[in-house]
């Protein structure tokens, strides 16, 4: 690449006044606590699904210090849906530490926003642009498709060289002015364009302000960026859902674990208990002490997840009896009614499934 490159900043801040979304409850503020948490929702989450969230999220804690102080369970059960539950486990985390190295007030800066547990480079330098108008540079998926095509960036983003070679450009890029209203218009405009129009297989380049300087377009080729050899393959999993009904209608559901090492996706959620395989649930089921009066194996659903994909094959059991001892190694299941499941921490797939029983 040559060392030379397109000046984008004045027209990044522009259009994004114009044409950037500019609605959005977390556009509304520079209270760090707010802009956190909608980076941390919107990290994996679409922007749609995240606006259902947000404020119920806000309602019952309004300040980072009523989220530090609060149970682990209430922060997951208020997440329950929004998948990727390791974001809410780091989110109290955060929230703690916040409280307890930093006096209750989120760091101003970048670089120590970027030691709180969760918080990576990129997000960090959101949150500073946006509250505090830090001169620092986003780089999430987004926005190395809009950097890499604008700037023909051709080299492999799979190498750590490479990608940190991005960064560099990408702060060389920021603007220089007036950084107090520009950087948040600048970060959020990078944003916009990549969710917008810089989309991954069909770019409107005929609408984008960054049309006449972004080489990509004038080679006609940015479906070839960003290059980035070594993808991360995905891999299928299959679980067993064992859902023990009993005769009023509770559902047997297990608190999956969330320490000693545990990094599950559903970790400290509830679900019904999870097999590895038909026949591990078939075991399972034979060494249960409780009368099975029908049986309905459902078919399998899937659930895409960005690395994986699930197949959730539900049996639905039948028994005998309001909330039966079940046995021996399953002290930690408990017979749940369906007004309960609103308190719980679900999972969206699993809750789907229990309110379609
Ligand atoms: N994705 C990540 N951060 C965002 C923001 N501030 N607005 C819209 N989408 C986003
Ligand atoms: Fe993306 Fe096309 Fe804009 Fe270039 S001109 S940044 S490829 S949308």
């Amino acid at each position: 690449m040559s060392h030379s490159f397109p000046l984008i900043a004045t027209d990044v801040v522009q259009w994004q006044a114009s044409h950037g979304r500019n609605h959005l409850p977390w556009q509304q503020t520079r209270d760090p606590y707010r802009v956190w948490l909608s980076e941390i929702m919107l990290q994996q989450t679409q922007v749609t699904t995240v606006l259902g969230y947000y404020d119920r999220f806000l309602q019952q804690f309004p300040d980072v210090a009523s989220l530090a102080a609060a149970p682990e369970d209430d922060v997951m059960a208020l997440w329950s849906g929004l998948g990727y539950y390791s974001r809410a486990r780091n989110l109290h985390k955060c929230a703690k530490a916040v409280v307890a190295e930093h006096g209750g007030a989120f760091p101003q800066t970048a670089e120590v926003l970027a030691t709180l547990p969760g918080i990576g480079r990129s997000t960090a330098a959101a949150i500073a642009s946006f509250c505090f108008g830090e001169r620092a540079a986003i780089l999430d998926a987004n926005v190395k498709r809009v950097l890499t095509r604008v700037l023909a960036y051709g080299e492999d983003l799979s190498s750590s060289r490479n990608e940190k070679m991005l960064w560099e450009v990408a702060e060389a890029l920021l603007p220089t002015q007036d950084l107090h209203s520009t950087m948040p218009r600048y970060t959020q405009g990078l944003m916009d364009l990549g969710a917008t129009v810089c989309l991954p297989r069909t770019p409107s380049c005929l609408v984008c302000p960054l049309q006449l300087k972004c080489r990509a377009a004038q080679q006609g080729n940015p479906q070839n960026y960003p290059v980035k050899t070594r993808k991360t393959k995905r891999s299928s999993q299959a679980w067993w859902l064992l859902v023990l009904r009993d005769a009023a209608g509770h559902v047997c559901l297990q608190r999956r674990p969330s320490s000693g090492g545990e990094t599950g996706i559903w970790a400290g959620l509830f679900s019904p208990p999870v097999y590895a395989s038909a026949q591990a649930l078939e075991d399972g089921l034979a060494a249960l002490n409780v009368t099975a009066m029908a049986r309905e194996d459902w078919p399998a659903q899937l659930h895409v997840l960005t690395h994986r994909d699930l197949f959730l094959h539900p049996v639905v059991v039948d028994v005998a009896g309001v909330q039966p001892a079940l046995g021996q190694g399953e002290q930690g299941w408990r017979w749940q009614s369906g007004a309960d499941w609103p308190q719980l921490g679900l999972p969206a797939p699993v809750r789907k499934l229990l309110e379609s029983l």
